[in-house]
């Protein structure tokens, strides 16, 4: 995306169609390129969709389903920035060259990725922690490249002061967006974000911050507005993947309940119809979907009783049978 084009979206997005700037989180394993193609294709409501991250793999290569999932033939059409996970500048550098030569103009760099396997490498949360490399990375990837940069990042390893040291590095580089998770990468996914640090550190920085972690509904935006006067950024992950409709319920939209369930069936025929193009094995295409159901059938009032019969499914054909009965429960 162009910074014009760039600069017009947010222009339109916080005069026009409410105020409300909402990107999908990236969600390894979840929200890849089919999964953004549908959801953009059936409510088109998400302004920006972050690719999950792609890093340097055996034989200093980006693993194929992560280079497949970056390709801009599986992207057309469909507003994406990538993200990188790099623990130094060589890494860096592979990363973000074989994104300009898929013509990327922008990238997201993860400083917030919590997996032991990741942050001991000195990836993501490590990455933040680490300082001086974390300089070294800011002052190649803005001074080497063009590429309008943003930046994910948690609030430490164990610690949650950690951000409030590290936020001068980040604020003396000309991020496009800072976007923070306010977990520990100890906490993982468990609890709650807290959102008292999200709230400080809005306050201490003297920029926009974009929020993200745990929002369900437009009360959870509310109670961050309350606090943090002229907040409308957001990123969502789990919430869509658990009601794929939210993004256009928090933007205004309103649907009656037929419409609901018909827009949540057409999605998920069209997530079927493409991950058994895509994917081909029965069996891989059956396991995707049930990892959807896991989320999903929290949006529904018996999540149990609904997921049980999908997750006891051991066939495709099984559930091609049962899904659509089980939408309507
Ligand atoms: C299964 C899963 C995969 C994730 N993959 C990524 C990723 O590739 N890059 C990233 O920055 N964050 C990743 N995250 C973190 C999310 O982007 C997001 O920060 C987190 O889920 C909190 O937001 P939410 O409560 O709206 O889901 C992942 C989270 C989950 C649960």
């Amino acid at each position: 995306m162009g910074l014009a084009t760039f600069v017009c979206k947010i222009v339109i997005n916080v005069f026009m169609s409410g105020k409300e700037i909402i990107d999908l989180a990236p969600l390894q394993g979840f929200t890849d390129f089919v999964f953004r193609r549908c959801h953009h294709q059936v409510f088109g409501s998400i302004d920006t969709y972050y690719i999950p991250y792609i890093s340097v793999g055996k034989g200093k290569k980006i693993r194929n389903s992560q280079y497949r999932d970056v390709l801009p033939e599986n992207n057309q059409g469909i507003p994406v920035v990538p993200q990188v996970l790099c623990a130094n500048v060589d890494e860096l550098r592979l990363l973000a060259d074989e994104l300009k030569q898929l013509n990327y103009s922008s990238v997201n760099l993860n400083l917030g990725c919590p997996y032991p396997m990741a942050t001991k490498r000195g990836r993501g949360t490590g990455l933040l922690e680490n300082d001086e490399m974390l300089r070294a990375v800011l002052d190649c990837l803005f001074s080497d490249y063009d590429f309008q940069v943003s930046v994910k990042f948690r609030s430490g390893l164990v610690d949650d002061q950690t951000i409030f040291k590290e936020i001068d590095t980040l604020a003396a580089y000309p991020f496009s967006q800072l976007i923070f998770h306010p977990r520990t990468a100890r906490q993982m996914y468990k609890g709650q974000a807290n959102r008292d640090l999200f709230v400080r550190l809005a306050s201490e920085l003297n920029r926009p911050l974009v929020y993200n972690g745990d929002l369900a509904n437009a009360g959870d935006l509310d109670a961050i507005q309350q606090a943090v006067a002229g907040q409308h950024h957001w990123m969502i992950g789990r919430g869509v993947l658990i009601n794929p409709l939210l993004v256009n319920q928090l933007k205004g939209e309103e649907f009656s309940d037929a419409q609901e369930l018909n827009l949540k069936a057409q999605f998920h025929q069209l997530l079927l119809d493409n991950y058994r193009e895509v994917l081909q094995d029965d069996g891989h295409v059956l396991l995707k979907m049930k990892q959807f159901w896991s989320y999903f059938s929290q949006s529904f009032e018996n999540p149990a009783k609904v997921f049980k019969p999908i997750k006891k499914a051991t066939k495709l054909a099984r559930y091609m049978e049962i899904y659509p009965s089980i939408l309507s429960m």
